[in-house]
């Protein structure tokens, strides 16, 4: 019950703020790390019918199994296949080799990209060839709500100087926006059944829209920064990316622990001397600005969301996102082997850490140039973003005082 509590709440979130990535620090309670201290506090065992109370939110979304006999078959199923996979997957990963001395090994972090594929999209694929830099673009979705938003999103990337960008019209009016103001456009073709989606649908079933979108520029070997258009440009991403991992994300985070990550310790007194557990935690990834390179593991990440997303259209699309990208492979579940950055907090940055934290420190903060600034956690979004625009570029000192740091 608790999962569907919670993707009733989501969904009205999602519509209340129309398109944002509300806030609620979903932070993720990842996994506690000691197995041998679950064990002792969960007698059961982990994956007994009854899931510890914390976990039932994760649980009853998507993956609940029948009998424990038939659970048991899976599980040993999934072992003999993990058994398996290994040697497959030699061939793929190349030569075997002894491991170094101390110190000196480290791990293929950068996956290999795939081998483009133009024959999915020829239109788009010339589309492509004209605006790409280095195979890389800026791409937002935008139907004729957020038009306004869209007016300030790409004057700020203009004002940048970045040539390299896309809007996806998903309506004919903001298509006939971006002819206008001469914004390079792509509208999808009428056939491609899943547009009625982007011209009525609200925030949540663009949401999914957007990874089934996405899947074509990456197939075409294209690496994609994924903006919303409540963001606004101060300088160009392509400068502070590092392109060493499938997705390189923006945080929902404030501070370096939650941005980063941290081992928050969870207290059960009443287990006396193993009273306190560790957990590992990190604030969600958001899926409102993401570098993605055409990699097998990013296409997979996009296949799991957009799949899990036209089952369960409730599900939020940002707390489906970092759940496939950070939960680890498990019984009954094979978990994505995809690598992660999380962005610069202070760089790209969202709109909490600007107005609770950034703006008030005259001497140091606010005189650095963030990359971007992001207005997810704020629903009066045209107007922080305007006055984002008047500090930042016009010089004007006082334009971010009149707003409260939350709602
Ligand atoms: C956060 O991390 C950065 C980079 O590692 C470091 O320079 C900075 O001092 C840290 N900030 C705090 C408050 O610990």
């Amino acid at each position: 019950m608790v999962g569907r509590r919670d993707g009733s709440l989501m969904r009205e979130k999602g519509q209340s703020f129309c398109g944002s990535r509300v806030t609620v620090a979903i932070a993720m309670g990842i996994l506690l790390c000691c197995v041998s201290v679950l064990e002792l506090l969960y007698p059961n065992g982990l994956f007994s019918s009854d899931p510890p109370p914390w976990l039932q939110k994760f649980w009853r979304t998507d993956r609940q199994t029948d009998s424990s006999s038939c659970k048991s078959q899976e599980r040993a199923n999934a072992l003999k296949q993990g058994q398996d996979n290994a040697p497959k997957q030699f061939p793929v990963l190349g030569q075997q080799h002894k491991a170094g001395p101390f110190g000196t090994v480290k791990g293929l972090r950068t996956n290999p990209t795939v081998l483009p594929d133009e024959s999915v999209n020829p239109r788009l694929a010339k589309l492509l060839k004209e605006i790409a830099i280095g195979k890389e673009l800026i791409v937002a979705l935008a139907n004729s709500k957020v038009k306004d938003m869209l007016e300030v999103w790409f004057t700020s990337i203009r004002k940048v100087g970045i040539p390299n960008y896309l809007v996806v019209a998903l309506d004919d009016e903001i298509a006939e926006f971006c002819k206008l103001n001469e914004v390079p456009m792509y509208k999808r073709d009428p056939d491609q059944g899943i547009d009625s989606i982007g011209k009525t649908g609200g925030s949540i079933a663009v949401s999914g829209l957007k990874f089934r979108i996405l899947r074509e520029f990456l197939q075409m070997g294209y690496s994609v920064l994924l903006s919303d258009v409540d963001i606004v440009y101060l300088q160009n991403p392509f400068d502070h990316i590092y392109r060493d991992s499938d997705v390189e994300s923006m945080t929902d985070g404030h501070d370096n622990q939650t941005a980063y990550g941290y081992d928050d310790v969870f207290d059960d007194p009443v287990m006396g001397w193993s009273r306190h557990i560790y957990t590992v935690r990190i604030w969600v990834y958001n899926s409102g600005f993401f570098y993605i390179r055409p990699t097998i593991p990013s296409i997979e990440l996009l296949d799991r969301v957009a799949g899990r997303l036209s089952e369960k259209p409730y599900l939020w699309d940002q707390a489906v996102f970092n759940e496939e990208l950070f939960f680890p492979s498990h019984p009954g579940y094979e978990g994505l082997h995809a690598a992660k950055r999380t962005m610069d907090y202070y760089l790209f940055m969202n709109s909490k850490v600007l107005f609770k934290e950034v703006r008030k420190d005259d001497a140091k903060l606010s005189q650095l140039k963030p990359v971007i600034i992001h207005v997810n956690y704020h629903p009066d979004k045209l107007p922080r973003m305007k006055a984002i625009v008047d500090f930042y570029v016009n010089g004007k000192k006082d334009a971010l005082q009149p707003f409260p740091d939350g709602t």
